[in-house]
């Protein structure tokens, strides 16, 4: 195969060397001719080879490392990768029928997303490189999982830092508008074609198992999506009231609901600062708490603002627990680290003047697997809190 040679810093070596998957265009030296989506063989400066590499000829991420091996990236390159990433993913058929198959840079399988619904894979490709090669994997994840259809959710803006358009639509086959998926024995409604994200927030689904084991009591499920937590922790509770900004989101949980017929569940269209605010003058008390909103910090500046935001609701939930009530408590900040969280807890307890036990600590589901030497690779953070005082 005739590839296209791309020369990078010392620096960019380096960052290759320990671990990373990323090479950003400042530490490239000379690009030569290479087209953006093309796989190109990466050397240091010294001409020796470094890996081969998705090039994109506009994002600041201009390399992306598929292997340090030399070795051929064909059709069947890309067939053994999947096939790994399913392996991995062996028994989770047990626990639910949806799930990630593949967590890109997690999967080392840069800048591709597979989600798996029923027999509905929903795609995204989020660079040049996966782009280009598109029309190929999905043939092989046909082929590999037999799915019935494929659906792209590249409606999301970092395509746009790629110079790629943001569109949704189907691959392959024909999806049903909705189907129903089962994630530990909770029933869910989705439209791999409409709803936020790929369609539900799959990393967090053990953590709406985890929650279930902590839950009891009159439960407040803030920033419910299509009722995630609430109906995961119904079956612990006396009662469960999910609350969501977004009326698409809480006729999707109230759907979800009827579907499980969770009658002790009921869900609010509400802003949670507001509602928490009120909440607490009216001396409303709960057993337990979940909050798992958007992340607030999207980048690094973002990040005192986005403390505060995640200290007002942590001390106000806090404030309406009981004692020995429990606070689950999420970021999906990748800029916000498990210990700046933390930090904003321990603020929240001192000015709420509860006592808390750290219960325990929670990231994403195993199923988007977090890559050693990258770092971006882990972003959710969920920590499960007791107010003991
Ligand atoms: C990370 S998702 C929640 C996922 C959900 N907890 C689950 O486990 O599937 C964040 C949700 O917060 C909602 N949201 C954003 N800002 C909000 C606000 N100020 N008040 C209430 N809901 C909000 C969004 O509509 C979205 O559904």
């Amino acid at each position: 195969m005739n590839q296209s040679v791309i020369s990078i810093t010392r620096r960019g070596a380096e960052r290759a060397r320990a671990g990373h998957l990323w090479i950003y265009r400042s530490d490239v030296r000379d690009a030569g001719r290479a087209a953006g989506g093309s796989v190109v063989r990466v050397r240091d400066e010294r001409g020796r080879f470094v890996a081969h590499a998705l090039y994109s000829d506009r994002s600041e991420i201009a390399l992306r490392l598929l292997t340090h091996r030399e070795e051929e990236i064909d059709r069947e390159w890309w067939r053994r990768r999947l096939r790994e990433a399913l392996a991995r993913r062996a028994g989770a058929d047990a626990e639910a029928d949806a799930y990630r198959l593949v967590y890109s840079e997690g999967d080392l399988l840069p800048s591709l997303i597979v989600d798996r619904y029923a027999d509905v894979l929903v795609v995204q490709t989020l660079s040049q490189g996966t782009e280009a090669a598109k029309e190929m994997l999905t043939a092989l994840l046909v082929e590999e999982t037999g799915a019935r259809s494929v659906v792209e959710r590249n409606d999301v803006r970092v395509r746009v830092l790629e110079g790629l358009p943001m569109s949704a639509g189907v691959l392959y086959g024909e999806p049903p508008a909705t189907l129903e998926v089962v994630q530990h024995g909770v029933r869910f409604e989705v439209s791999p074609l409409g709803g936020q994200k790929t369609g539900a927030f799959l990393d967090q689904r053990e953590n709406h198992l985890a929650a279930r084991r902590y839950a009891r009591g009159r439960a407040l499920d803030c920033f419910t999506f299509n009722g995630g937590f609430a109906l995961s922790v119904a079956s612990a509770c006396e009662n469960v009231l999910g609350l969501d900004v977004s009326a698409e989101a809480v006729s999707a949980a109230r759907r979800n609901a009827e579907l499980n017929g969770a009658s002790n569940v009921e869900f609010r269209e509400a802003n949670v600062f507001d509602a928490l605010r009120a909440m607490e003058d009216a001396g409303e008390r709960f057993e337990t708490i979940v909050l798992d909103p958007p992340a607030f910090a999207k980048n690094r500046a973002s990040v005192p603002a986005a403390a505060r935001g995640y200290k007002e609701i942590n001390l106000r939930a806090l404030k309406l627990l009981e004692p020995g009530g429990v606070l689950i408590t999420c970021t999906c900040s990748y800029h916000m680290s498990e210990q700046m969280f933390l930090d904003v807890i321990a603020e929240a307890a001192s000015d709420a003047c509860r006592r808390v036990q750290l219960v325990e600590r929670r990231t994403q589901s195993r199923d988007h697997p977090v890559l050693v030497g990258v770092p971006e690779t882990l972003y959710l953070k969920c920590v499960v809190a007791r107010v003991i005082e």
